[in-house]
């Protein structure tokens, strides 16, 4: 690897929100640097994460790159189906940062097509819908256009799950063309389409294999950006404040939640209604709410549901793998917290409305579990103390089977043994999540 600034250990600046190419957004800024394209097209951005990293590179080395992100940002069956806070984010983002060379083209790839001359894209990315048949299509259609020194990138190529067929397309381009693929970050196959690709880039392709130094400088850098993901300095434009995003999923009778049954909604930290649409006409049985993918204290205040304007009254049970729960207030351990909502009978349901306030997220989270850990200490104190007057009271009565203190010491009992349980769950949690946060800073600081 030839005459390389620092570009590959910047931090990642863009990737905020959630996308399964975090991972490779180091070797996206290796690319503009080693092929200082003329012109890049994207094909499916969805939050961004790809492309603005491309973007964060280009400006960052200032190279002339002319770039185009194409998506309807629609979302598709495999990706799960998008809002329009989605497109005015990433629209946000480009306007603040990157309008001198960037454009976003709101379409389909099909319709994209006449807005490029044949031979004059330098680089392109394709990340649409991964089913073999639709990367194939998206491949030959956009060939034309590449420029002879050009390189198209897939992404997935790893994915196996399903009707993702990347792989299967990459195996075949392999035999034509001089191709390399990094297997983390669910895969990324580079293609060299053109006869005049950089001679320096060529020898990297060669040397690319499973176990070369750049394989795994790569996915070492990888997993550095994808834990620096929820730190990362990407700030919702749409109010300059984080934006939080909640991904609703739906299933009709016994159907297993799925990401073709799923939507996502975006929501700035100071609003608190978070909107679904959801996109089936069949009766729906249970919806799963994923409000974010970190540790998290949250305020669930009211759900709504519509059919058209109509509110849908009915009634469900409601479930959570929220570690601690006080009213409506629930505190998550995981990173993939969610509460599930079951209906006694299926129902036509069109739109969804959670109020919620997203009382502590990441990190944070921590430092408000320390209160609740004082709260459950002195409430433990309490309960025991209670139980030791309750057994003193107890021993010195004349009669050991009075019914009331019998049962009143089995609840006691049973709430000591409920707030251990919690009282440990929580700490060992601590404990993780502090390792977890030494273990960064330590990494941080090499
Ligand atoms: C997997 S996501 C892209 C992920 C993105 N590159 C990232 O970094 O997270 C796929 C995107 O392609 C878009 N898409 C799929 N097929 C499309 C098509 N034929 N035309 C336009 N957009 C499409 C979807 O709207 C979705 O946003």
């Amino acid at each position: 690897m030839k005459n390389l600034s620092n570009i590959i250990f910047t931090k990642p600046k863009f990737t905020g929100l959630p996308s399964a190419w975090v991972e490779h957004v180091p070797f996206a800024f290796y690319l503009i640097e080693i092929l200082k394209p003329s012109l890049f097209v994207e094909l499916g951005t969805f939050t961004g994460a790809s492309y603005f990293s491309f973007c964060q590179a280009v400006k960052q080395l200032g190279v002339s790159t002319q770039s185009f992100a194409i998506d309807h940002w629609k979302g598709d069956f495999q990706s799960g189906f998008i809002n329009d806070r989605v497109f005015q984010l990433v629209d946000n983002i480009n306007r603040n940062h990157f309008h001198e060379f960037s454009k976003l083209l709101r379409m389909s790839f099909d319709e994209a097509l006449p807005n490029f001359e044949n031979n004059t894209i330098d680089l392109l990315h394709i990340d649409g819908c991964h089913t073999y048949e639709a990367a194939k299509h998206d491949f030959e259609t956009w060939l034309p256009k590449m420029s002879d020194r050009g390189v198209v990138l897939f992404h997935d190529t790893q994915e196996r799950v399903g009707d993702f067929g990347v792989w299967k397309l990459f195996q075949e381009l392999k035999l034509t063309y001089t191709t390399c693929e990094f297997l983390h970050g669910h895969g990324l196959g580079i293609v060299c389409t053109g006869k005049h690709v950089s001679q320096d880039f060529i020898e990297f392709v060669h040397n690319c294999d499973e176990n070369s130094f750049s394989q795994k400088l790569f996915a070492a850098l990888g997993k550095l950006a994808a834990s620096e993901k929820y730190t990362s300095s990407h700030k919702a434009e749409a109010g300059k404040q984080p934006v939080l995003i909640a991904k609703l999923y739906f299933s009709q009778a016994d159907q297993n939640f799925s990401e073709i049954n799923s939507v996502y909604s975006f929501c700035a930290k100071n609003e608190s209604e978070l909107m679904f649409q959801i996109t089936s006409n069949e009766k729906i049985s249970q919806f799963r709410f994923d409000p974010l993918e970190n540790y998290l204290l949250i305020k669930l205040n009211d759900i709504r549901f519509y059919h058209g304007v109509k509110p849908v009254f009915a009634s469900y049970q409601l479930s959570s793998n929220a570690v601690y729960v006080v009213k409506d207030v629930f505190l998550f351990s995981t990173q993939d917290p969610s509460f599930t909502i079951s209906f006694r009978e299926p129902l036509l349901i069109d739109n969804v409305i959670f109020n919620v306030e997203y009382l502590e997220t990441g990190i944070k989270t921590l430092e408000s579990m320390a209160e609740v850990i004082n709260k459950l200490k002195t409430e433990n104190e309490l309960l025991q103390q209670k139980q030791r007057s309750y057994y003193q009271m107890f021993l010195s009565k004349d009669t050991r089977s009075d019914d009331l203190d019998g049962e009143l010491q089995k609840t006691i009992s049973r709430l000591l043994i409920l707030h251990h349980s919690r009282f440990n769950q929580l700490l060992l949690w601590i404990e993780k999540s502090i390792k977890f946060v030494m273990f960064k800073m330590i990494g941080r600081k090499k």
